[in-house]
């Protein structure tokens, strides 16, 4: 977690950090700080959002200078407070750092043996005195060493007292170098510098990167490196918020176009997508919403006849795996730089099983290390909640079953689903009014069996994360079994049934709940007896969670609205959790 930018050149360095930290706090929003390099050093931090560091650095007065770091922070070590926030210096060294150091307590020991004075609790601090206890008059060696010392994950953008150079160097945290004629940059997301440019390259572990006003050197082990030079598709463009108020409505809304532009793509051209019958066992793998979306394919997969195991990155990371070597690993992931997903195709890899990655960020980790990939094209999703990668996920898997197993009705079902998610996403005064029902309750439930109930996950995941109403998902059997003492008058239950197959026993287990005083809301594709209800159209079932999430997570944005909260950045969260 955590946004690093640098820059060293010709532009305005505030206008470079500050804009850019803006793109980046997507990445954690904690606290956030700068350091600026000129004839000395200027260290400016705050708690809270870039907006509030941006007032302070207004109101200082800025050391003249060409070069800067800067961060934005979701803390792992130490509370949040300034002291914690990055930059921190020791010594003559001042950096800024994503990732997490394994041993720091370990360092932290034999350095405070050795008379180092640590101001913050932080894992950082101890980095940047670990590279100037070895500094002696070369910086490149100095991190050189220090690296060779730290466990974990970093990515770390180093400026030292002594020197007009700006130094970089990663592993396993993400980091780019951005290439221009005005300047080099160096940042955790290409997002963060598109307004200045679009040609990146990309840095291998531990190569160390130095920066000066001729543009960038790599090295490793004292070899120097050459590089491509890559542009990005993305543009400015993508990080606007085209009239809507909030980027989690601007990303719904943006649903039936890009499901669009992936039928055409697809439909009519299934060999371009992996096939997958000959595999006998699929694992499916990722975190959150990216694990929900698994759940939804494994519903399709096991009705095509396939074994497979769906199961959270933290978790599958750590089991003890039996593969064969008919197993494919499918991993899902938005960013593709999720910290436990990451490691979860390292393992399949290691046990040389093949991995089919369903990313949105080409060029990121799991994108480049995965044996298959499908990028989703969603374009850049901004709002920390998901919204349209899980649907385009979930149609990309929907897809991969189909190639599986066809079937009649998919084709002309799937066509037709742009246009009728554009109308669903219309009843904007229905969903208010439903909000309006919802926004001041304690508890909500979201029941449903099967892939009802993959569904149901995701809804309820969207609800609370947004609005902080406390929220579960049950299969719906499950409910009697403990959690319907909770249940009490007005606790809004959704009921989710668009698997005819096991309608009615969802019914009569939202049936129970109503009769120990829940508030029903009926999600489902036929008509119903409920007051409240969202009928959807009946499409194919391998289609049919693509028209009821949307419904979803629409409703999850106006409850959060009507309660006020920071819908794109909620708080405690990051949209890329680049750590364990
Ligand atoms: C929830 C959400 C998260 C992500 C999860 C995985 O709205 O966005 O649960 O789905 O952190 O992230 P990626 O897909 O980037 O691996």
């Amino acid at each position: 977690m955590c946004g690093i930018i640098g820059y060293k050149g010709k532009n305005n360095v505030i206008d470079v950090l500050i804009s850019g930290l803006k793109k980046l706090e997507y990445r954690g929003y904690d606290s956030s700080g700068i350091a600026l390099k000129g004839q000395g050093i200027q260290i400016i931090k705050s708690v809270g959002r870039i907006s509030d560091l941006e007032n302070k650095v207004n109101n200082t007065e800025l050391i003249k200078t060409d070069m800067g770091i800067a961060h934005t922070r979701w803390a792992t070590h130490g509370e949040v407070n300034e002291v914690n926030a990055h930059p921190h210096r020791v010594g003559k060294i001042t950096l800024v750092h994503n990732g997490i150091i394994e041993n720091a307590e370990e360092l932290r020991n034999e350095l405070t043996s050795k008379g180092v004075k640590f101001n913050s609790n932080t894992d950082t601090e101890v980095i940047a005195a670990l590279i100037d206890s070895y500094y002696e008059n070369s910086v490149e060696e100095a991190i050189e060493k220090a690296i060779h010392d730290l466990k974990g994950s970093y990515a770390l953008g180093i400026i030292c007292d002594d020197s007009d150079k700006l130094y970089a160097v990663r592993c396993q945290s993400p980091l780019i170098l951005g290439v221009s004629d005005k300047g080099t940059f160096i940042t955790s997301d290409i997002g963060a510098i598109l307004k200045y440019t679009n040609k990146y390259s990309l840095l291998g572990e531990n190569e160390i990167v130095t920066i000066d006003e001729n543009g960038y050197k790599l090295e490793k082990d004292g070899q120097e490196i050459k590089r491509e030079v890559m542009t990005s598709n993305l543009t400015e463009e993508d990080n606007d918020l085209h009239g809507y108020d909030h980027y989690m409505l601007k990303e719904i809304m943006e649903e039936p176009v890009l499901v669009n532009k992936l039928i055409n793509k697809y439909a009519n051209n299934l060999n371009a997508l992996p096939d997958l019958s000959q595999y006998k066992n699929i694992h499916i793998i990722g975190c959150g919403s990216a694990y929900y979306a698994g759940m939804i394919a494994k519903n399709l997969f096991e009705d095509d006849g396939v074994k497979v195991e769906c199961d959270v990155a933290s978790e599958y990371r750590y089991r003890n795996i039996i593969y064969d070597d008919k197993t494919l690993v499918i991993l899902i992931s938005q960013s593709g730089e999720t910290a436990d997903t990451i490691a979860a195709m390292r393992k399949a890899m290691e046990n040389n099983i093949d991995t089919l990655a369903i990313v949105n960020v080409d060029g990121s980790t799991i994108a480049r290390e995965t044996t298959y990939k499908v990028l989703i094209e969603a374009g850049r999703e901004v709002a920390v909640a998901t919204t349209k990668a899980y649907i385009l996920q979930v149609l990309i898997l929907s897809l991969l079953s189909y190639k599986l197993n066809p079937d009649d009705n998919y084709l002309s079902d799937l066509k037709k689903l742009p246009q009728q998610l554009n109308v669903l996403l219309d009843r904007t005064g229905y969903f208010k009014k439903l909000a309006d029902q919802i926004y001041k309750r304690n508890d909500v439930f979201f029941i449903g069996r099967k892939i009802d109930y993959a569904i149901c996950m995701e809804g309820s995941l969207k609800l609370k994360e947004v609005s902080y109403i406390h929220s579960d998902a049950y299969q719906a059997g499950e409910l009697k079994h403990g959690t319907i003492s909770l249940v009490e008058d007005g606790t809004v239950v959704f009921g989710i049934v668009t698997d005819d197959f096991i309608r009615d026993k969802t019914i009569s287990n939202l049936e129970e709940a109503i009769s120990r005083g829940a508030k029903p809301i009926y999600v489902g594709t036929e008509d119903s007896k409920y007051e409240d209800q969202i009928i959807v159209p009946k499409v194919h079932k391998k289609l049919q969670p693509l028209l009821v999430v949307p419904v979803l997570q629409i409703i999850a944005y106006y409850v959060a609205l009507k309660r006020g909260c920071d819908i794109d950045k909620p708080k405690n969260l990051a949209k890329s959790v680049t750590v364990e």
